[in-house]
């Protein structure tokens, strides 16, 4: 059987009008910097109050935003914050919006079943050509997807908080995800003013040695996305391997625990006399 959009399958969608369903805190957050950066923006949520809270609340933040980069020139800034809340139209009865969207982004609660139910919805009402994302902390982009008619153009994009402020965006493909909506969602990422880095999964620390994330991806999310000033893989090499090594060992009292899975990779760099800075070899080389 032909399935229905492997025609749309090869399309590279240029995203600029975009759906956000949700209006909290990641929501507005979203809402604000698609907006600041020249996107159209319909905000939807359930009821108008909410609504009208997001927007004061896109508001102030852009007055954060404009003491610092319009500092000295606050006409200027008053004109941007002006524009940028023009990008941005609110609704409770998205039809019409869907029906322009290049991409749907969900950031409602964290349930499966009431994603799921949304996922369904939109899949009803919007053009073929549109992506939808979630921007789910936990939860399983392919289980949220399957509810559509068009897991290619389903994936994850996760925003970290305060989205105004933090870099990192994970752009999360499926195996079913299409190349060309992933690369679509890495431009939208990108011209947002973020650093998106790509996973297969959430929580890609634990993935590594699956080989779902690259060591320097898994770096650059913890240093942009969770403020750590080194990534796991460059904390190991800093503190030693052969150390490491040890920690990870003891936790062999707890064999249930995935922290605590060994790590093929780890010992192979530990046999081998790699570890880390301190031999100028580890996860990374050092001259
Ligand atoms: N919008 C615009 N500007 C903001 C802002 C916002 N929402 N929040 C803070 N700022 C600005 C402030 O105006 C202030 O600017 P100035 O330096 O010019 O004064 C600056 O940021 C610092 O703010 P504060 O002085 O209020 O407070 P702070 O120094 O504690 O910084 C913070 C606040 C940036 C949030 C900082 O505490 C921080 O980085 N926290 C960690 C955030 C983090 O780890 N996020 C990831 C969470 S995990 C996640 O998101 C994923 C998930 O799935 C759950
Ligand atoms: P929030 O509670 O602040 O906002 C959720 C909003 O969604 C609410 O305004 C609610 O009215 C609305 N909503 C719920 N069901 C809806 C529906 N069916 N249709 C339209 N609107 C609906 O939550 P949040 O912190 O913004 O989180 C949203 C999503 O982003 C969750 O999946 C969460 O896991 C994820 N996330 C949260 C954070 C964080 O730090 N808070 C960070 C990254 C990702």
């Amino acid at each position: 059987i032909k399935r229905s959009f492997s025609s749309s399958a090869v399309r590279n969608v240029v995203i600029k009008n975009v759906t956000i369903i949700g209006g909290g805190q990641m929501g507005a957050g979203i809402a604000q910097v698609a907006a600041s950066t020249g996107h159209s923006v319909t905000l939807v949520d359930m009821t108008d109050d909410i609504l009208k809270k997001a927007m004061k609340g896109i508001q102030s933040s852009l007055r954060r935003v404009v003491k610092k980069t319009f500092s000295g020139d606050p006409e200027s800034g008053d004109d941007f914050i002006q524009k940028v809340m023009q990008n941005v139209s609110t609704s409770t009865e998205p039809s019409a919006a869907i029906a322009t969207s290049d991409l749907i982004l969900e950031a409602i609660v964290e349930n499966m079943k009431i994603k799921q139910d949304l996922f369904g919805f939109l899949d009803k009402m919007a053009p073929e050509h549109t992506i939808f994302a979630s921007n789910t902390s936990s939860l399983p982009i392919s289980d949220i997807a399957s509810a559509t008619s068009r897991p290619d153009r389903c994936a994850g994009l996760h925003f970290f908080n305060p989205v105004p402020l933090m870099k990192l965006v994970e752009v999360i493909a499926t195996t079913s995800t299409s190349p060309e909506t992933s690369e679509s969602l890495l431009n939208f990422t990108k011209a947002l003013g973020k650093t998106p880095v790509c996973c297969k999964f959430l929580n890609p620390c634990l993935f590594l040695s699956a080989g779902h994330a690259s060591k320097e991806d898994i770096d650059t999310g913890m240093k942009l996305g969770a403020g750590y000033p080194m990534g796991p893989f460059e904390l190991s090499d800093y503190v030693g391997l052969d150390t490491i090594k040890f920690i990870m060992d003891g936790g062999k009292k707890e064999p249930d625990n995935p922290i605590f899975a060994p790590s093929e990779l780890l010992n192979k760099l530990v046999a081998e006399g790699k570890l880390g800075k301190k031999t100028l070899e580890g996860f990374y080389k050092y001259n």
